[in-house]
């Protein structure tokens, strides 16, 4: 038989906090609640905090050293060099089979591109490195944009209007609201900039696992989804595309995430807390 109960459940001898009868209040009108256990102790969020400052110098450093002519393996490389040397693992490293330490995706490419010694980055290539890391066990998760050299004004677009996305969705974020108001948020401004957002990828809990509740999802209406409570952490990610929100894998390796148009796409990932007064970023 299945055990049924509410989401939000204070362990047998612990006393509710104002924090607990908040949430279960809230549970009680019908709210979707996240469970207890997403809930993060100071400790857990100062080892999530320790992990992003390694996983901020490993992106500083990425963008210290891209430049037209490498290849995205030597920017693998360069990743999984510098988080071994501070005593990290790089998540995505055999991660569901994934090949490498770091994700690379130019231009066209949305998310899950995989560096390769073919791959020569060129002047006017867009390309997001989106790079987890492992610390004592908290993971941090992060990405960013680099434009290789000059690029087209359309393409300098789509990378600062992406950026503005994760921006514009941050400051949506309230505790106390819902994960939706941050979609809504996101897919106003893409589409105000003529831009669409990827579905079919969203953001995710993390911290003391890769890819835990909420759901992120970077379009839709506001007060859906899940309840934001302080102590959560999670991911916006936003992807956003110069042309359809429509996207295929690469039956050439079953990662590459591509635009069904092949336009370009851009992306910026941040892990955030979630505090008594917004979100705070855990990876900078
Ligand atoms: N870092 C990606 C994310 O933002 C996930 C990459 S999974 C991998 O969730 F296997 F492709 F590395
Ligand atoms: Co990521
Ligand atoms: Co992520």
């Amino acid at each position: 038989m299945f055990t049924v109960r509410k989401r939000w459940r204070v362990p047998a001898g612990v006393e509710p906090t104002a924090l607990d009868r908040k949430v279960m209040a809230f549970e009680s009108r019908g709210v979707l609640v996240p469970k207890r256990s997403l809930i993060r102790t100071p400790e857990e969020i100062e080892g999530i905090r320790q992990s992003g400052v390694i996983n901020t110098a490993i992106l500083d450093l990425v963008g210290e050293n891209i430049h037209a002519g490498m290849s995205t393996l030597e920017i693998d490389e360069m990743v999984h060099k510098y988080t071994i040397e501070h005593g990290a693992i790089p998540a995505c490293l055999n991660y569901e089979g994934f090949p490498k330490s770091v994700c690379t995706s130019i231009n066209e490419v949305v998310c899950h591109g995989i560096p390769s010694a073919k791959e020569i980055l060129k002047e006017g290539d867009i390309i997001n490195v989106d790079c987890t890391t492992i610390l004592n066990g908290f993971y941090a998760d992060a990405s960013r944009m680099f434009i290789i050299g000059k690029t087209t004004p359309q393409k300098e677009k789509l990378v600062r209007v992406a950026k503005e996305c994760l921006e514009i969705g941050m400051e949506a974020a309230k505790p106390w609201t819902c994960v939706g108001d941050i979609g809504n948020a996101i897919e106003k401004h893409a589409h105000k900039n003529g831009f669409s957002v990827v579905r079919d990828l969203c953001g995710h809990g993390v911290g003391v696992k890769f890819h835990d509740d909420p759901e992120v999802l970077h379009y839709g209406k506001k007060g859906v989804g899940m309840l934001l409570v302080p102590g959560m952490v999670f991911t916006i990610e936003p992807m956003i595309n110069m042309g359809t929100w429509k996207v295929f894998i690469d039956s050439a390796d079953g990662w590459t995430v591509v635009t069904e148009d092949e336009l370009p796409s851009a992306q910026w990932e941040h892990t955030f807390l979630v505090t008594e007064t917004g979100l705070e970023i855990l990876t900078h």
